[in-house]
């Protein structure tokens, strides 16, 4: 959850390492208290729940507050991830562990949606690890939408902080663009435009709102998806509220993750509504080309995707040659320039001719929608072609190979059995407890600022 670089607002100065993180993490919390840029939503919300005071027992006995969250004890977590056994774990980000885990019927949550979760425990000891955590609870908690990912609770106890979250079957992006083994399918192209859609509508609502929120850390790793590829925005660890209506952005220390973060807000420290639109076209780029936005392991001159691949986006040719291969090229090309074209105008520099979100949005649904009515017409032209027009097909076609295909499909077919098989349940839960892109990423440090 949220920062993979960070550095004081301040311009000029010399750039950060992962290393200065937790002392600019105390600086943080001070700005919070003493500017207007404060990311708490309600500033109050955290400290009157997690004394219990706003909360009410629910009919089960926990405590749920106001706005629906759920106060979980510690005690309930630890026996949900079995201990937090290895092989529950999810996944690990910044802030620690992220555990799938079983609530017993009576502990589910007030929502009622289901007995499975996804809790995250923030490393002990981590200042900055409180502060995303306190951010996360008061933008989640306060925020819903069916495209932001689900917080149910939380728990403070003594030391330990932990979020608790509606569990997404299909774990995140990343782990489908760039993860390897047979737990991430490629993802044809009609799935990744979904996804784009989903994830567009999310950061579109956010912007959208009366005080916009700026989310500040959008990257494949923080979409996350449903069983149906439905895509929700996880993590507002490092989000802030846009600016008031006289300023166009807010000041604030430079934090995020590198390869995403807009060039002027790595420059000036100066966070505009429109860097969150350059992180989505970033991740646009990622889907087009299946390469991550920072790879140190790639030649030199390569290592930053946005950088290398920009001039290559208004070429049809070599944007051909860069496309991710494990589409193998199965992909309307004009629909891929569409989205190539897209994210040029996301990735122009200057943020003021980035176009807001609610456009992107409509240009994604246009190219879907173009895309499906292409698939149709090819279809159907197909179906023209056939030697066996309208209600001319012999009886024969019937065959018993085609009946045998239809036993394929049924549901009692042993392909369909294997594909929901426990097996299969395990290589969700065993996806890579401890992601490497982390250290790659977290070794690799802030590039020199002017
Ligand atoms: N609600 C969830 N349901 C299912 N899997 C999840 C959920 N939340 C997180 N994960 C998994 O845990 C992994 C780690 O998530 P986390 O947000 O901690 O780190 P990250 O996004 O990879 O990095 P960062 O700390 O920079 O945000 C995700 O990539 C995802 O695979
Ligand atoms: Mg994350």
């Amino acid at each position: 959850m949220g920062g993979c670089f960070s550095s004081p607002a301040t311009v000029n100065q010399t750039p950060s390492t992962t290393a200065n993180i937790s002392s600019a993490g105390v600086s943080q919390i001070t700005n919070n208290t003493t500017t207007s840029n404060s990311s708490n939503i309600s500033k109050d919300s955290l400290f009157s729940t997690t004394n219990g005071t706003s909360g009410e027992a629910s009919p089960n006995g926990h405590t749920v507050l106001e706005s629906g969250l759920r106060v979980f004890s510690y005690a309930e977590l630890k026996a949900a991830t079995k201990s937090f056994r290895n092989d529950t774990v999810l996944g690990e980000g910044g802030f620690g562990k992220v555990y799938k885990g079983w609530l017993d019927e009576k502990g589910t949550s007030k929502s009622g949606s289901g007995s499975v979760i996804a809790v995250k425990k923030l490393n002990s000891g981590s200042v900055q690890g409180f502060e995303e955590w306190q951010s996360e609870v008061n933008f989640l908690g306060n925020l819903s939408h069916s495209n932001l990912v689900k917080l149910l609770g939380y728990c403070y106890e003594e030391n330990e902080l932990l979020l608790v979250y509606e569990f997404m079957q299909k774990g995140s992006l990343e782990n489908h663009l760039f993860g390897r083994g047979s737990t991430a399918q490629p993802l044809p192209w009609e799935t990744r435009l979904k996804i784009l859609i989903g994830a567009a509508r999310g950061l579109g609502f956010l912007h959208s709102l009366a005080r916009q929120v700026i989310y500040r850390d959008f990257k494949a790793s923080n979409i996350l998806l449903d069983g149906s590829y439905n895509a929700k925005i996880s993590d507002f660890g490092l989000a802030k509220l846009g600016p008031t209506e006289s300023r166009s952005h807010v000041t604030t220390r430079v934090m995020g993750t590198q390869g995403y973060a807009a060039p002027e807000y790595v420059a000036t420290g100066h966070l505009y509504v429109k860097s969150d639109v350059y992180a989505f076209g970033v991740v646009m780029v990622e889907m087009l080309t299946g390469l991550r936005a920072l790879d140190p392991n790639r030649s030199s001159g390569q290592h930053n995707l946005v950088d290398w691949i920009k001039p290559h986006l208004t070429d049809r040719r070599k944007l051909k040659s860069m496309m991710d291969s494990r589409l193998e090229g199965k992909y309307p090309s004009k629909s891929a320039i569409q989205i190539a074209q897209l994210a040029l105008t996301c990735l122009e520099n200057e943020p003021g001719m980035r176009p807001p979100m609610k456009d992107v949005l409509e240009t994604l649904e246009r190219t879907e929608s173009a895309n499906e009515r292409q698939r149709e017409a090819r279809i159907h032209s197909t179906f023209q072609t056939s030697p066996y027009r309208h209600g001319q097909q012999p009886r024969h076609h019937r065959s018993p190979l085609h009946q045998r295909q239809n036993v394929a499909r049924s549901p009692l077919h042993p392909r369909h059995s294997v594909a929901r098989s426990p097996l299969q349940q395990r290589h969700d839960v065993a996806r890579s407890p401890i992601h490497p892109r982390h250290d790659v990423k977290r070794a690799y440090p802030l590039p020199v600022r002017a």
